[in-house]
């Protein structure tokens, strides 16, 4: 599994980007494909499936449920579905790996499962608070059992489930969507309230696979009692992946990158805006759809740019673009401030005081505060960060060492496959010097 293996990345200074760069399927859409898939009545065929570690984790732990899943060729898999009440229980703990999108949604399916079961995960997963789907999910009817709220969580089955109206404390699409599943198999209706609209894959393909839904940004409702549909699905580029590309373009002189067929949801794309108000050059072309989502190509050119006060709306809809967001802030020009991002604290690793530190031993002026920073762009200095095996960052302080006056030793990189498997491959092709 993740993380076994360390592996450390030297980024060094490099003349500019240039290319088309084709970055893999979304994980998000992947993970719920491969849920929906497993317990629909039929056969689904997924196309362009992330081959991450985390979405490949979801799967095998399907499998080890009785879910009978083939592979016929990278990024493609042929799911039986086993139908809402098909599933069959593992004697084994179900590894999720690095992966908080697996454990939490898994939660809320296994919830309503007939049997019991214990999800665990990786080191860094051992580390992230659960309170907020067991919590909820008890006041369904479940029972699953957290030591200090953490990991590993011991889903007990055969529990009575009923709907619930749930105003969600954080924007959680991963809490919401736990809850949404776990109503699939509750008495009643489930109806879930966020304090900002969050991605919304579930709503989505929960009613491709025919399952009635009400849903609206920060809004769903839906009710148990109905079935799932086997149907095909086309997995988007991930924007997350294509994050990286986007700020290592915008920074480097001489720079042009294509990212062909990214997905657009609006949910996701907060860093395009936020890049732009910074001064970034970025177009979307051949807008279009691909599985219900709306996808485009992304043409950045470099640009110079500026600090800004981030809007804090945009917050949720970038959540996982703040590694990136804070390469392109060390590098514009003035201060840039982001408020409202607490919840970065506990995503992989904490993500300000990692990216804090990070920066620091680069000699970026940031200054950590408890939802999100302060930093003055200029110069990046060379030197040794450590990722605390967290993808994002490593990816973040790889597009760092283009820009910087010297090579960045970037330390625990083995992680980056579970998002992104041939980064420093794709990265090298397009004009990285990254080794
Ligand atoms: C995800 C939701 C977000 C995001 C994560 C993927 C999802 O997490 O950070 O990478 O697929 O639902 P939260 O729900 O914890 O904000």
């Amino acid at each position: 599994m993740s993380g076994t293996q360390r592996l450390d990345w030297v980024s060094r200074p490099a003349k500019a980007v240039h290319g088309d760069v084709v970055v893999p399927g979304d994980k998000s859409v992947s993970h719920r494909s491969m849920m929906l898939s497993a317990i629909a009545e039929g056969t689904s065929h997924i196309r362009g499936f992330l081959e991450g570690e985390d979405t490949r984790a979801t799967a095998a732990v399907l499998a080890q449920l009785g879910v009978r899943i083939e592979a016929p060729s990278s990024g493609e898999r042929i799911v039986h579905g086993v139908g809402l009440h098909g599933l069959r229980a593992s004697s084994q703990p179900l590894d999720c790996g690095n992966a908080g999108t697996g454990m939490r949604l898994l939660a809320g399916l296994l919830a309503g499962q007939a049997f019991d079961s214990t999800l665990i995960g990786d080191e860094s997963l051992s580390k992230r608070p659960m309170r907020r789907v067991t919590e909820p999910l008890a006041t369904m009817g479940a029972k699953i059992d957290t030591p200090d709220g953490l990991p590993p969580l011991h889903v007990r089955g055969g529990r009575k489930l009923h709907g619930i109206r749930y105003e969600l404390p954080v924007a959680s699409a991963q809490v919401k969507s736990a809850l949404l599943l776990a109503g699939l198999y509750a008495e009643g209706s489930t109806e879930v309230f966020e304090p900002h609209p969050t991605r919304d894959y579930t709503e989505r393909m929960l009613q491709a696979f025919g399952w009635p839904i009400e849903f609206s940004p920060g809004h769903a409702k839906l009710e148990g009692g109905h079935r799932l549909q086997a149907t095909d699905v086309v997995v988007p580029a991930d924007f997350s992946s294509a994050a990286f590309f986007l700020v290592a373009a915008s920074v480097l002189p001489g720079s042009v990158l294509r990212l062909p067929a990214v997905g657009l949801n609006p949910r996701r794309t907060g860093l395009l805006e936020a890049l732009r108000l910074m001064g970034a050059d970025i177009r979307i072309e051949n807008q279009g759809e691909s599985g219900g989502e709306a996808v485009g190509d992304l043409v950045v050119h470099h640009a110079p740019l500026h600090g800004i006060e981030l809007p804090e709306a945009l917050v949720p809809d970038m959540i996982d673009e703040f590694p990136a967001l804070f390469v392109a802030a060390a590098v514009a020009q003035g201060r840039t401030v982001v408020r409202g991002a607490a919840e970065l604290r506990v995503k992989e690793s904490d993500r300000i005081a990692t990216m804090a530190t990070g920066l620091r031993a680069l000699g970026v002026r940031i200054e950590e505060t408890p939802d999100g920073a302060i930093i003055d762009g200029g110069a990046i200095q060379g030197g040794t960060v450590d990722s605390h095996g967290d993808h994002r960052i490593a990816m973040s302080f790889a597009v760092a060492g283009l820009v910087a006056r010297d090579a960045i030793m970037i330390g625990d990189c083995a992680n980056v496959a579970t998002s992104f498997p041939g980064f420093l491959e794709l990265a090298n092709s397009c004009g990285f010097v990254l080794g």
